[in-house]
């Protein structure tokens, strides 16, 4: 209601009737709501929660479920769920990015998926990609906005670990450098351990995203002990001047928990909000997500 009330004020007293449109039209493009704007956009923009803590939306888990039935023809008319209307419901509920893995072998997202969705959302993208030379290929064609390095197994069920930034400095150096003179942001996976973060500042990354999983899998004292590690892991990148994402088994349950974490930058969440969206929609889910966040304060 606080929140709520902020905005409105922001918008009244201090935004000239200039600057508020061209607020209102950018929240358009980006949104792709054609009714967010005039006053349909500002009672829109009133009950959007609020925070600072950027939102990636991970989609590929949307593939999934269209790759369990349309595998052998994910580009069938009939193929569903559209990982583009995935997208657009995503930015339109208010994420500030929109996040796949390309992994090597395929089990969801498909090249001509990243292609699409790169000519076609209107926020940013965030390629997540082990360190190959296929997938390099492709993340220089695409130039998404961001990428963040995962280690990749082929066994896993999901992204088991951080990267070892600190034993693969050279080759990881080489294609931090190649996306980064390509115009793409890059991020390092790793686990909120200090030499990984040292590794990942010298290697020229500018972003890392900490590893959430083991403190989503714990509770209590175990979990007490990994937010102390994510503490340290995030002091240390930011004075070493990276900026500090998150991601991983993130819930709005657990995400308060995850608050005394400083300098979080963006989270990156997927699995939770995909499996919400089959109760309440992607626009639900998202939005929801929304308000947890805007009770972080950093
Ligand atoms: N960040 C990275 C680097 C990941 O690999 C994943 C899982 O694909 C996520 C965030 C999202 O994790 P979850 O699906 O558990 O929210």
């Amino acid at each position: 209601m606080l929140t709520r009330y902020r905005v409105i004020q922001r918008l009244s007293t201090s935004i000239s009737w200039d600057s508020s449109y061209i607020f209102l039209q950018t929240l358009r493009q980006k949104t792709h709501r054609p009714d967010t704007c005039g006053w349909d956009g500002l009672r829109y923009i009133a009950l959007m929660p609020q925070t600072n803590l950027l939102l990636g939306v991970n989609i590929d888990h949307v593939v999934t479920l269209r790759q369990a039935r349309y595998r052998a023809m994910p580009e069938s008319p009939h193929a569903e769920p559209s990982v583009l209307a995935a997208a657009l419901a995503a930015e339109a509920a208010g994420a500030d990015s929109i996040t796949v893995h390309l992994r090597a072998d395929r089990r969801h997202i498909q090249d001509a998926d990243v292609y699409l969705l790169r000519k076609s959302i209107g926020t940013k993208m965030n390629l997540e990609m082990g360190n190959t030379p296929e997938i390099l290929d492709i993340a220089l064609q695409v130039r998404p906005d961001f990428v963040c390095m995962v280690p990749e197994n082929r066994e896993e069920v999901t992204t088991e670990g951080g990267l070892d930034v600190a034993g693969q400095r050279d080759a990881l150096r080489r294609t931090v450098k190649a996306l980064s003179d390509n115009g793409t942001r890059v991020s390092m996976f790793v686990d909120p351990d200090l030499e990984q973060i040292r590794a990942s500042a010298e290697i020229g990354a500018a972003m890392i995203e900490l590893h959430t999983g083991t403190f989503a899998n714990h509770t209590g004292a175990e979990r007490d002990a990994e937010v102390e590690r994510l503490c340290a892991a995030a002091e240390l990148g930011h004075a070493l001047g990276l900026q500090i994402n998150a991601g991983h088994g993130l819930t709005t349950k657990n995400l308060p928990a995850l608050w005394p974490v400083p300098h979080l930058a963006e989270l990156n969440i997927g699995h939770h909000l995909v499996s919400r969206a089959v109760f309440i929609g992607l626009h639900g889910a998202v939005r929801e997500m929304l308000a947890i966040m805007a009770t972080y304060r950093n």
